[in-house]
């Protein structure tokens, strides 16, 4: 099929073709670049962090504020003297020593910095230091802890903490046996010691969006009314944290991604003859050779172009609450529905003893899986992981590495949250009473 085949017309179309293709390869490598999934993806694009470096210094002023003794009188923090009971949500967060850098400040302080009185009133934030000798995290002796957090947890105070068995787990650094106890702990006290419906559990090293409390309060009733008409099953958590890492093309559809394909080669083959046999003019272009040309390598070579380029550049998640039954990924910040706490504490603590230990996420999972209970996520996320790195890694030494300081450790980060809040006000404290439930 040398090109001295084609006729003059044919070339020209050809070398169109060539043009137009280059011009999309030069297309994607433009909005692909933040998409995980994407063959074009840039990470120092992609990881870029925006939004999050704002909220960050944001939440860390307000709680500069709280950080002196003495402080303690201040209108925002009231611990102790708001009822623990009648409580809408309780935000359980486990806290342990990390490599490089504490974000149990910016988690703190982004999740409370923006609420109304009346917001505030109606979340209890509980922290669990959860290290045998707590006073070895570089926070527990912070002013702001006792100023702002509603109860600081020791493993002293949970009746039920193992205190050999962690000692024992800390000598071996068997960290995720340890995780799986830590969050089991943290998510039993704020069943316990709340009422609240809502239970969200979040890593020490997430930021908050600063309308996240309102926003993920009305998903949450959405989430409810849909489930009273039955629209729904019965669910065990909300993810507000996702990374889109893992929302690309699924190897498990590679059959439905062939039929496409297929599909999409058969309709221009028939397309072409159909023109050729209805129109003249077309007769001396679409010949045989020439139709083989087009459907054997333009077509193919467009319709690798539209994969490489990335499952959400063409299908991005549509802003609002989705069903995400797969492919969610991780533990970072989950609101999960009272109701089927206990039967996910109970799980927990048999997966704690099972070999090999499995990570927190995947208990989770299973335990949603054998429950039949669907598992949601509001787009885009709610929240940001900005811990740079965790001692789950093993490694021996720890440092900076990569063009930024604020980033998710493995690249569990979520590209839509640095773009979806750009432009927003940044008034604190805003008045807003449809939020508040
Ligand atoms: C609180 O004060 C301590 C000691 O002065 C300081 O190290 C820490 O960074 C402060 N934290 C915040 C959030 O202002
Ligand atoms: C916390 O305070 C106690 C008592 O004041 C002290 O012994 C301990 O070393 C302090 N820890 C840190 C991390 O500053």
């Amino acid at each position: 099929m040398a090109l001295y085949h084609y006729n003059r017309k044919q070339r020209l179309l050809l070398a169109s073709f060539a043009l137009l293709f280059l011009l999309l390869l030069g297309l994607c490598h433009f909005w692909s670049a933040r998409d995980p999934g994407s063959y074009f993806f840039q990470p120092n694009e992609g990881y870029r962090p925006e939004y999050s470096v704002q909220r960050i210094h944001e939440s860390l002023e307000w709680l500069s504020a709280f950080n002196q003794s003495g402080s303690s009188a201040s209108s925002h923090a009231t611990p102790g003297i708001s009822p623990p009971r009648a409580k809408t949500a309780c935000v359980g967060i486990v806290t342990v020593k990390r490599p490089l850098q504490q974000d149990l400040d910016t988690t703190v302080g982004s999740i409370l910095d923006t609420l109304t009185p009346d917001q505030r009133a109606a979340l209890t934030v509980q922290v669990l230091f959860a290290l045998s000798d707590p006073s070895a995290h570089p926070d527990y002796n912070q002013t702001w802890v006792n100023n702002v957090v509603d109860r600081v947890l020791t493993y002293d105070d949970l009746a039920d903490a193992p205190g050999w068995i962690i000692l024992n787990l800390e000598k071996k650094k068997n960290i995720k046996k340890k995780s799986l106890i830590d969050y089991r702990l943290g998510l039993q006290a704020c069943y316990d010691m709340t009422d609240a419906p809502w239970i969200i559990m979040l890593e020490d090293d997430v930021v908050a969006q600063r309308n996240w409390y309102e926003h993920t309060m009305r998903s949450v009733q959405q989430i409810e009314e849909w489930r009273r008409h039955d629209a729904i099953k019965d669910w065990l958590y909300v993810r507000l944290f996702y990374t889109e890492k893992f929302l690309g093309w699924n190897s498990e559809n590679w059959p439905v991604y062939l039929a496409w394909s297929v599909l999409v080669v058969s309709v221009c083959a028939s397309a072409g003859i159909y023109v050729r046999r209805a129109a003249r003019p077309a007769q001396g272009v679409l010949t045989n050779p020439f139709l083989l040309v087009l459907c054997g390598i333009c077509v193919p070579l467009l319709i690798g172009l539209f994969f490489l380029a990335g499952r959400l550049t063409w299908f991005p998640l549509q802003d609002g609450i989705h069903v995400m039954n797969a492919h969610g990924c991780c533990s970072q910040a989950l609101l999960f529905n009272r109701e089927n706490v206990p039967a996910l504490l109970e799980y927990l603590e048999y997966m704690e003893d099972v070999v090999p230990t499995k990570a927190v996420d995947s208990v989770i999972e299973m335990l949603a899986a054998r429950a039949d209970l669907d598992r949601l996520a509001i787009s885009p996320s709610q929240m940001q992981h900005v811990g740079a790195a965790s001692y789950k890694e093993k490694k021996k030494s720890w440092k900076w590495e990569g063009p930024y300081r604020v980033k998710g450790a493995h690249g569990v980060w979520s590209m839509g949250f640095e773009k979806a809040y750009r432009g927003e006000s940044t008034g604190h404290g805003r008045l807003d009473l449809d939020g508040a439930v």
